[in-house]
């Protein structure tokens, strides 16, 4: 099971700003789309009540302290690993790709797992109160993912910020 978190970043890794996105890119939310229909995505309570209700054509999983929680249609666990593991052992799930999805604070915990890193680089400034780890300045300082690949953007949106979508690769695998 590939384990990949994805994500859209500005310059400064800036991720999101009151539980919304701070940019309106059709073409990555397509992209989002497309990349995880049909996958397992986990993502933070946060990133849960910013989408309102679990997403279509997909296996959700929401980590949270809050042990009573229940969510139709969603898997809840109170930490990454025990879903990571749940995921890697189940028969039903094998041969999906499991997709990390956000936001801040679950991005940094996976570091750890993951194998790739999708991220689509805006080249703007937003302002931002979730930032993506490692993330400054245009680039990723985490010296343990390799950019692999990375391809332009073709839709401006409104502010026409270019973007780029990159994959980056832990070294060792
Ligand atoms: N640009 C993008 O690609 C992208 C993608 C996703 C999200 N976002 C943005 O990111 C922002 C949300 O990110 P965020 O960092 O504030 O929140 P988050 O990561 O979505 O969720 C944080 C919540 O996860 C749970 N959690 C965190 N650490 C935990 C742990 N060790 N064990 C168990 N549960 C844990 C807690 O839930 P409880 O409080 O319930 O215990 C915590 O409040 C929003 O603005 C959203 O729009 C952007």
């Amino acid at each position: 099971m590939n384990i990949i978190a994805i994500a859209a970043v500005g310059r400064n890794g800036e991720l999101g700003i009151g539980g919304k996105l701070p940019w309106d890119l059709p073409e990555d939310m397509r992209f989002f789309r497309d990349s995880t229909r049909g996958q397992i995505v986990i993502m933070g309570r946060k990133t849960f009540d910013s989408l309102g209700k679990p997403l279509p054509k997909r296996e959700n999983a929401v980590i949270t302290r809050d042990r009573g929680l229940v969510i139709p249609g969603v898997k809840v666990f109170h930490d990454l690993e025990s879903a990571v593991r749940f995921y890697q052992k189940s028969q039903e799930f094998m041969g999906r790709d499991l997709f990390v999805i956000g936001g801040a604070e679950i991005y940094r915990l996976s570091l750890p797992f993951v194998r790739e890193l999708w991220l689509t680089e805006i080249d703007g400034d937003f302002v931002g109160d979730a930032f993506f780890p490692g993330y400054s300045e245009g680039c990723l300082n985490l010296p343990e993912f390799k950019k692999t690949s990375t391809r332009l953007g073709v839709e401006c949106d409104s502010a026409s910020h270019r973007y780029f979508f990159s994959v980056f690769r832990r070294a060792n695998s």
